[in-house]
């Protein structure tokens, strides 16, 4: 009896060894290595914050819905591989790809320098400029009457740069938030004069909140922006797929029909 009872315990112990095994590998798979789905194709995980619409915001049952989920399937029907959304936050969508814990990057993320230090990006996809949104009744006409006045943007985006080359690094007059349309909502709220934001995305929350009495300035003073996806440096094999699928649906017209405009290729 005392025998049996050990050797149960046994083989309880081995099943538990066997199981922790299997949880190790399934962490370190996330990054480099993805998991395998349906049919063996690759999946994917995808980082983003979704309240980027019309690129990115959750639907009624919590599905990450926009053009740059449409983009990315219609990239991944290409090539044969499969996605997995997370909406995680847009400080999270950078640090989640640095430690391999998503492997692709997709929230209307601007291709910049500085990134490129850490990042490897994919050809843009889309052309974007910031504005400015003020109540319909203020005064302010462009970028350089910001100089001291309060803008709201969001954290580490492009609006925020923006505001820290005019303002200055440490100036208090910027207050940045978790997302785009926080920052509008504090400008609504009169804590900031102005807010700062992608052109797309600010015309779509206007056309969502119709009741809202808002303004856009546009400035030549902002420079172009583009999209583009984001992949752990040196991940080249990614980064490959990635660009072979993209330059399939430029050349086939998928990628127009997603955003209905015709992408011009940066000069
Ligand atoms: N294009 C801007 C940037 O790259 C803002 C992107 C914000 N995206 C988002 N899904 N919240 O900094």
């Amino acid at each position: 009896m005392k025998r049996s009872l050990s050797m149960i315990l046994m083989i309880v112990a081995a099943f538990a060894l066997v199981l922790a095994g299997c949880g190790a590998k399934e962490k370190t798979s996330s990054g480099s290595e993805p998991s395998a789905g349906e049919d063996g194709k690759k999946v994917y995980k995808v980082g983003t914050e979704a309240t980027f619409a019309p690129f990115e915001s959750l639907d009624d049952k919590g599905n990450v819905v926009g053009i740059d989920v449409d983009i990315l399937q219609a990239i991944a029907d290409e090539m044969g591989f499969e996605v997995e959304w997370q909406n995680i936050g847009w400080e999270p969508v950078f640090q989640t790809i640095k430690n391999g814990e998503t492997d692709i990057g997709a929230s209307g993320i601007t291709i910049n320098e500085k990134r490129k230090e850490s990042f490897d990006f994919t050809e843009p996809y889309y052309e974007s400029q910031l504005l400015i949104v003020v109540k319909e009744d203020s005064k302010i006409k462009s970028l350089a009457e910001l100089k001291d006045k309060k803008i709201s943007v969001q954290i580490n985006a492009t609006g925020h740069e923006a505001a820290k080359k005019l303002q200055g690094e440490s100036s208090t007059n910027i207050l940045a938030f978790e997302n785009q349309p926080i920052a509008i909502q504090e400008m609504l709220n009169g804590n900031v004069d102005a807010a700062i934001g992608d052109n797309a995305v600010v015309y779509e929350y206007i056309k969502a909140h119709p009741n809202e009495k808002l303004k856009v300035i546009e400035d030549d003073a902002f420079e172009k922006e583009y999209y583009g996806f984001m992949v752990q440096k040196g991940n080249t094999e990614l980064l490959n797929l990635l660009n072979e699928g993209l330059k399939k649906i430029k050349e086939n017209g998928k990628l127009k029909e997603i955003t209905g405009t015709e992408f011009k290729e940066k000069k």
